[in-house]
């Protein structure tokens, strides 16, 4: 923690995605250490609703940092170091079908990994910088999503007038570069949804730590096999992303006022009987 804030705490936390680099205007920016190195910048500490927040842009906040770049254990550990134990994950993603076009919001329910050499766990065996040595722990991932958390935000984007897709496939690829019209025709024809290039090792970090992690996944265009233009644009997802920024902060808001203050889902038990080797996880 930064030496200037050694009180700082909080319990949320949202990880901003492709044109989302803040969140409130009152924030005190502390900068955490992890063990893996530094997060993609600094915490932004605020609070909404009286409920404190920690908001993290997940690229950096002058979008420095490609998604197979980020450093997801630092970014999810550095969160928890603060004691956040539930995050809510925005990110811009392609949609699969005609019909989740742009603006769409939708709530994923599940994921598929097309990453390829992304570190993906905290229990790899190798000593920390202070010498703990992480154990053998398998997680389960069957149902990756918190459903406490997935239900707040539904709820909140209803409020907003903003209906949402209620559960779906998020397939998580590599990049940076967007999908060919084949991958892509074959992600539609799999069942899956929609398609991004973060969510993937994030939910599953968050899970290993045992926190609640809720991905909010924001369409910015539809994706190249279903779409009959030139393809998808970076410039294109930061356009429809800037348009829908303040219904999407809007959402952010109120689903933070509804998460519970006691946690009891899937994630808060994830680690239950386990011992980590990671300090301070699960208990800090
Ligand atoms: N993020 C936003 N749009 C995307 C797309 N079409 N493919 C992958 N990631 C994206």
């Amino acid at each position: 923690t930064d030496p200037a804030h050694p009180d700082a705490a909080a319990e949320i936390g949202v990880i901003g995605g492709s044109g989302l680099y803040a969140l409130l205007d009152d924030v005190t920016e502390v900068m955490v250490g992890t063990p893996y190195g530094p997060p993609s910048d600094s915490l932004f500490l605020g609070e909404i609703a009286g409920r404190k927040v920690a908001f993290l842009p997940r690229h950096g906040r002058a979008h420095r940092i490609p998604p197979h770049r980020i450093d997801y254990r630092a970014n999810l550990w550095a969160l928890h170091a603060l004691g956040v134990r539930q995050v809510l994950a925005p990110c811009a993603v392609g949609g699969l079908r005609a019909e989740y076009g742009p603006g769409t919001l939708l709530v994923p329910d599940q994921f598929v990994d097309r990453t390829s050499g992304r570190v993906q766990t905290y229990y790899d065996g190798v000593p920390l910088p202070g010498g703990a040595v992480p154990e053998v722990v398998h997680v389960s991932a069957a149902d990756p999503y918190c459903p406490v958390g997935r239900a707040a935000a539904l709820a909140a984007a209803r409020a907003q007038d903003w209906e949402p897709v209620d559960g779906g496939t998020l397939v998580v690829i590599e990049g940076p570069r967007f999908s060919t019209r084949a991958e892509s025709r074959w992600y539609g024809a799999n069942g899956w949804s929609v398609v991004g290039m973060t969510g993937h090792p994030e939910a599953v970090l968050a899970r290993e730590l045992g926190l609640c992690y809720t991905s909010l996944a924001l369409v910015t265009d539809l994706d190249a096999g279903v779409e009959t233009g030139q393809g998808v644009t970076h410039t294109e997802v930061l356009e429809v992303f800037a348009r829908n920024v303040d219904r999407l902060r809007g959402v952010l808001f109120q689903a933070v006022e509804a998460l519970p203050a006691r946690r009891d889902c899937v994630c808060s038990h994830a680690l239950d009987g386990l011992s980590t080797g990671l300090p301070g996880v699960p208990d800090l």
